[in-house]
């Protein structure tokens, strides 16, 4: 199957049933997008389709044809002031999860551009983080709204 991801068309030889998670880490090698639960609770592996966030753990490959699939690595560029943010404010401790905080914030910013503290929760409520950095992303998404806006 074809799949767009990151603004580049890929061909891909996976079962359509197969979760995007694995197509992208076990087919095309791109390990930015983390294994957590594997059961769509802890959104270490969430990725954008068409700009909102998923969990590739539990979305199947037939799922993202003929939608714009974003991960992590794809991210650099146009948010680079989202990863500006989490290094000035030295978020990540073990760093598992923020590759799936990072998208979802991504997601959030898609369609909010100056989201309150609220919203910030409310966006990032099904990401889990077991080092307990939720305070310093949360500082990190408003610092990333300045860093724009520069
Ligand atoms: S690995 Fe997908 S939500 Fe936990
Ligand atoms: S930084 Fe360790 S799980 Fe979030």
């Amino acid at each position: 199957m074809k799949l767009e991801i990151n603004k580049k068309t890929i061909e891909v030889d996976a079962d359509p049933q197969m979760p995007l998670l694995w197509v992208l880490r076990d087919l095309l090698a791109m390990t930015g997008t983390k294994f957590g639960c594997g059961k769509g609770l802890c959104g270490a592996c969430t990725i954008l389709l068409d700009g909102s966030p998923v969990r590739s753990c539990s979305t199947p490959a037939i799922a993202a044809e003929g939608k714009e699939l974003t991960t992590i690595e794809g991210v650099a560029e146009e948010y680079k002031h989202v990863q500006d943010a989490w290094v000035e404010l030295n978020v990540p401790q073990c760093g598992y999860c923020q590759s799936g905080q990072i998208m979802s914030t991504v997601g959030l910013l898609k369609k909010n551009e100056s989201p309150n503290d609220e919203e910030i929760e409310q966006a990032l409520v099904g990401n889990i983080c077991r080092c307990g950095t939720y305070g310093r992303i949360k500082k990190a998404v408003k610092l990333s709204v300045q860093l724009k806006n520069q």
